[in-house]
């Protein structure tokens, strides 16, 4: 029997397997007709508990086009978490129904919850304030096929690095990659949380710069990558209305930047990109939410294992294996956003991270009970 595959982070593809689903994109992008019965017969289910445009249309649009069908809801509301349903009784439930699903919670670590009692492929479609790994699919093609590496690049990433999530599974894709410096801009209520670096930077030969002034840095990026200051994740509301205009890129600042250097954006904007930006050449966030719809069909493919994509591999599937989580009696998860901690019949779970033990659903350190 096939082991079950999930991608919940990016550590969950090495270098070698993120490329092969960048290859077939390649192939999907250049000859989608030959894909479009691909998936006929399976189902994918969008569970989206949060807001979303782009990353539920985009799986939704990727199943379609690979001749497969999407069940789900977009609206936490219209589901049975309003009566009080657990995400471990929904996901059990849920393979019953689907193929594969994607996830998309306000909650750190749910889709990790949900992969661990769900039958089928399990995706992270966003937790929280804590990674969005299908997003850097996304990000990394998009740079692959703009810039034509992933390595030897300088790395700007500007906004909110506290709570965008974002950015927390971009460097923990990118710090991978050979010669990549991160240079980290942000106000310092924003800065990027402690154990992201620690878990992806310490230790290794990333470059890693922290500055408050993009107009001191925009000269020597090869990417800009902008993000939005994440209203919804604040606890305290007159913060976010004093941070929330910090940075507004436009064409003054354009200027200083290289010939070559693309602006990326996960989306939505609010302010901090001004419209005037968009006829710049070097403008890639719309281009970029084109490229997700694709990177998405390859990993669905992927994870579904289809005949054509063991094709593309030569035969060969690569499994990678879920990270074995275990409980540990002298230790708890504290962090309030984690699901362990709001959901507390689910058990406390540890994986080894750098040697040492973090949370197995949100990457916090465990704490001694
Ligand atoms: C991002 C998200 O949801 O984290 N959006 C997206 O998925 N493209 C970024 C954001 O909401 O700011």
């Amino acid at each position: 029997m096939q082991e079950k595959r999930n991608f919940l982070s990016p550590d969950d593809m090495s270098v070698e397997q993120l490329e092969q689903v960048f290859a077939l994109a390649d192939r999907i992008t250049a000859d989608p007709d030959a894909f479009k019965d691909i998936c006929h017969g399976k189902v994918l289910a969008t569970l989206f508990y949060e807001p979303s445009t782009r990353t539920r249309l985009s799986f939704e649009a990727a199943m379609h086009r690979l001749g497969g069908s999407v069940i789900g809801f977009s609206d936490a509301s219209s589901s049975s978490a309003t009566k009080g349903e657990t995400v471990a009784d929904t996901a059990r439930m849920i393979g019953c129904y689907a193929d594969i699903v994607a996830m998309r919670h306000p909650v750190e670590g749910a889709p990790q919850a949900a992969a661990l009692y769900c039958n089928v492929p399990v995706i992270n479609a966003g937790d929280g304030g804590h990674q969005h790994p299908t997003q850097t699919l996304t990000d990394l093609y998009t740079i692959r096929a703009k810039l034509g590496r992933l390595n030897n690049l300088t790395v700007g990433l500007c906004g909110d690095l506290k709570f965008g999530r974002t950015v927390h599974s971009l460097i923990q894709a990118l710090s991978r990659y050979e010669n990549i410096t991160f240079v980290c801009i942000s106000p310092k209520e924003l800065v990027l949380p402690d154990y992201i670096f620690a878990q992806n930077c310490e230790g290794t030969n990333i470059r890693f710069e922290i500055c408050e002034d993009l107009q001191e840095v925009i000269g020597k990026l090869d990417i800009l990558y902008m993000t939005r200051i994440q209203r919804e994740r604040f606890d305290d509301p007159d913060e976010y209305e004093r941070l929330k205009d910090v940075y507004v890129l436009d064409n003054k600042k354009m200027a200083a930047a290289k010939e070559d250097m693309i602006v990326l954006h996960p989306l939505p904007r609010v302010n901090e990109i001004a419209t005037e930006v968009d006829d710049d050449p070097r403008a890639t966030y719309f281009a970029q939410a084109q490229y997700g719809m694709y990177a998405r069909m390859a990993l669905i493919m992927t994870l579904l294992g289809t005949e054509q994509n063991k094709k593309t591999l030569g035969g060969q599937m690569h499994l990678w294996q879920m990270p074995s989580p275990r409980q540990d009696k002298h230790l708890r998860c504290v962090n309030p956003k984690c699901l362990c901690t709001v959901q507390t019949t689910l058990p406390h779970l540890f994986v080894e991270k750098g040697g040492k033990k973090v949370c197995y659903y949100c990457d916090h350190e465990g704490v001694e009970r």
